[in-house]
């Protein structure tokens, strides 16, 4: 997607060969008119699909998830990485390891929300080793509901994410592809061979 691209080449800071800070318009400030198109070009992608439920995680996958559900018409859940006082119902949950971080964490859908037969969209902001959205997917699964894609928009192609999610048979549409931050630089990858 050019209009992401363009906005990670001005505004995106390489921290270092593994990490882009995007904080000027996805992870602190955010771009509504850039996440409004974000959700339009998800729309695009997945319209054949038959999505019913679009799943994300807190924090930073909600805006985009939200403007895609907005197009499709269809209700937008997020899995929670703390457990709620108010979440009493019963839950799904996964564990989701981070490489970044060290830590494992425990990820939480109320079983109120997905449902046998749902045809759901994942949406994240970063692919990075693939945790959060395998995570997402097992509590997919759990819930007898198919994994109709997942769409992410910022894929570093570089970690082992992306070839995970493929060689699990997941349809992955990722808005922009990082081939690598070398040298202070964004180099983008090509299209995706299929
Ligand atoms: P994984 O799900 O792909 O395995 O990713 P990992 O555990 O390595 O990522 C941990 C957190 O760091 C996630 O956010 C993820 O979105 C974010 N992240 C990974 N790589 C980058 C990067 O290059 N740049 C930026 N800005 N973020 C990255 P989170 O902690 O779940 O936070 P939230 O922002 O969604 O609240
Ligand atoms: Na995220
Ligand atoms: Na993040």
């Amino acid at each position: 997607m050019k209009l992401l691209r363009e906005k990670i080449e001005l505004e995106g800071i390489v921290l270092n060969e593994n990490v882009l800070k995007v904080d000027a318009f996805i992870n602190h400030q955010m771009d509504p008119v850039l996440m409004k198109e974000i959700g339009k070009e998800f729309a695009a992608r997945f319209k054949t699909e038959k999505i019913t439920k679009i799943l994300t995680i807190e924090s930073s996958g909600i805006a985009p998830a939200i403007m895609t559900g907005l197009e499709l018409n269809v209700p937008v859940i997020f899995a929670r990485k703390r457990k709620s006082l108010t979440l009493t119902t019963d839950l799904y949950t996964s564990t989701v390891y981070s490489f970044t971080k060290q830590e494992s964490n425990e990820i939480t859908v109320s079983k109120d929300y997905i449902c046998e037969g749902d045809h759901v969209l994942i949406i994240d902001d970063f692919l990075a080793n693939g945790q959060a959205a395998i995570g997402l997917a097992g509590i997919v699964e759990q819930a007898k509901a198919k994994v109709s894609g997942i769409g992410i928009l910022i894929e570093k192609s570089f970690q082992p994410g992306a070839n995970e999610i493929i060689a699990k048979g997941y349809r992955l549409e990722s808005l922009a592809r990082i081939e690598s931050l070398k040298d202070g630089k964004v180099n983008f990858a090509p299209k995706r061979q299929i």
